[in-house]
């Protein structure tokens, strides 16, 4: 297919809707190029809607505007009855949460919904991050790590099944991926036969994307027959879920609630049943899992009330004096850091389209690749030379109706993949350090001990405890009550654990 197959009345239609919405450089270079060149530009620019970029682009800038003008706003805290904490709750509660949770994975109603379309450019690896080795002494990825997770705790949630239900208690993994991201994710857990999952249980559906512009709103072009294009920010999974038939898929499937999660934290509590039994306790449509902000300067944005709704709160837009306010037991007033863990309920999922226009786009500065329009020459610039336009997933809390915040154990469930080897912090050392850290706990918590070279230092220590033995720590006591395991010990199973304590 060449551009000789397009009449010419379409390109010039084509070519009138570009220069009508100021965006006709775009086809500056058409006559230069081979024929299916032209074929590839015409087919990249008869897809996209010109005009809703434009609109999209002109509420960024109001929206950054109004922002900066309007800074601190009417932000005040989150108040105590939106508000739980695993840390403070009794050990019954939380057992009732996590029995709720069970119950509900048991009978199909639960589903994962994963965001792994990111580009990330600041770990600079050229793999989508979900298969980066952050070197396990067992080599798993982060997929491997999140896959195995689903798989004992389907496991366990069998136990709470009811008499005569006929629900397989699955746990679907649905994959949020990009253009930048989706080929090679795939072909990853292909060539892994989906980390033990079944293939039909685990469904992958792309994010959209749009153009990148340059700070005045003009289409980037990233060489003379391509539009530079980036995944349009993990809010993109709204619209997704919608155009790509999730929403169907979990209605079909029965499924009632999400857990929806990103892909660069190693200590993500998959489908985390207190989570999903807390939030259904309270009848949320939309909950969030928080962690206390450890210092007023730490770079994380916090859960908040914003103009009487909720929502999160940039660190970069609240002042040095808002985000060093305390409670009276000397706690962070705004210190519910957001931890990027979501609960949907799949009505609410099915609501989004109903406030959609209402929902913020944010503009990410970055150094985009670009076609002088001068010479013609590609520019790989060293500063910001245009924008992203993106939603962020939790530009919908101020539109839920029941909203609710759980508060977690940062060292049990966060510890973000951000930044390239060497990097010191939210670096694959750390992301590393902190699943063996919290593997040695589950092993103390249970009455046993690791002993032997390293153990002081989880950078470097042999030992892992694989999530098909343990999802949480649970199950263990029997065998490790007493016992010391001595290191290199990489458990896989029940077997190696009971190998290990001998
Ligand atoms: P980040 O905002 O940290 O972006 O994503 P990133 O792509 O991982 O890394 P940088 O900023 O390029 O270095 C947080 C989560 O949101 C997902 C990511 O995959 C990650 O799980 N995400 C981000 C998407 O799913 N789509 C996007 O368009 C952007």
């Amino acid at each position: 297919m060449t551009i000789s197959d397009i009449p010419d009345s379409e390109l010039q239609a084509l070519k009138t809707r570009y220069e009508q919405a100021g965006q006709g450089h775009v086809l500056q270079f058409l006559d230069q190029l081979a024929p299916a060149e032209q074929r590839e530009l015409y087919d990249q620019l008869s897809a996209m809607d010109v005009e809703r970029v434009n609109q999209i682009y002109t509420k960024a800038i109001a929206g950054a505007e109004a922002a900066s003008k309007d800074q601190e706003a009417a932000v005040e805290p989150l108040s105590e009855d939106v508000f739980d904490s695993v840390i403070k709750a009794s050990a019954e509660t939380r057992n009732d949460w996590e029995t709720l949770g069970l119950k509900q994975i048991a009978q199909g109603k639960v589903a994962v919904i994963l965001m792994a379309g990111g580009q990330g450019t600041r770990l600079g690896s050229s793999a989508p991050k979900g298969c980066y080795d952050i070197k396990l002494p067992s080599s798993k990825s982060l997929f491997q790590l999140q896959a195995e997770r689903i798989l004992r705790l389907q496991d366990i949630a069998r136990q709470y099944k009811k008499p005569g239900d006929q629900s397989e208690g699955i746990i679907p993994w649905y994959i949020m991926t990009s253009g930048p991201t989706h080929a090679a994710t795939y072909a990853f857990f292909k060539s892994n036969n989906f980390f033990g999952l079944k293939e039909e249980n685990v469904i992958f559906f792309q994010q959209g994307t749009l153009p990148c512009l340059t700070m005045e709103g003009k289409i980037i072009l990233e060489s003379k027959s391509k539009v530079a294009i980036a995944p349009d920010g993990n809010g993109g999974i709204y619209a997704a879920v919608q155009n790509t038939g999730v929403i169907q898929s979990l209605k079909e499937r029965g499924v009632l609630y999400s857990h929806c999660y990103c892909v660069d934290n190693c200590l993500a509590r998959v489908a985390d049943p207190a989570f999903i039994g807390y939030c259904v306790s309270k009848n949320t449509d939309c909950g969030v899992k928080v962690a206390v902000k450890t210092a007023p300067e730490e770079p994380v944005g916090v859960v908040c009330v914003r103009n009487g709704r909720y929502g999160v709160v940039e660190y970069s837009e609240i002042s040095q004096e808002v985000s060093e306010k305390r409670r009276e037991d000397g706690s962070l007033a705004f210190g519910a850091a957001n931890i990027a863990n979501h609960f949907f309920s799949t009505e609410f999922l099915e609501r989004v389209p109903s406030f959609a226009s209402e929902l913020e786009y944010h503009i990410a500065k970055k150094k985009i690749k670009y076609v002088d329009l001068e010479t013609g020459e590609q520019i790989a610039p060293k500063t910001n030379s245009g924008m992203k336009l993106e939603c962020f997933v939790f530009d919908v809390f101020p539109f839920a109706k029941q909203f609710s915040v759980l508060e977690v154990d940062r060292k049990e469930e966060f510890s973000p993949l951000k930044n390239a080897p060497g990097a010191g912090a939210d670096c694959p050392e750390t992301s590393r350090r902190d699943i063996i850290a919290q593997h040695i706990r589950f092993i103390e918590a249970a009455g046993g001990k690791v002993a032997g070279e390293n153990v002081d230092d989880c950078e470097k220590v042999q030992f892992e405890i694989s999530p098909w033995v343990s999802y949480a720590g649970e199950g263990l006591r029997d065998i490790v009550g007493g016992k010391t395991i001595q290191v290199p010990a990489i458990i896989e199973t029940r077997e190696d654990l009971i190998r290990a304590c001998q």
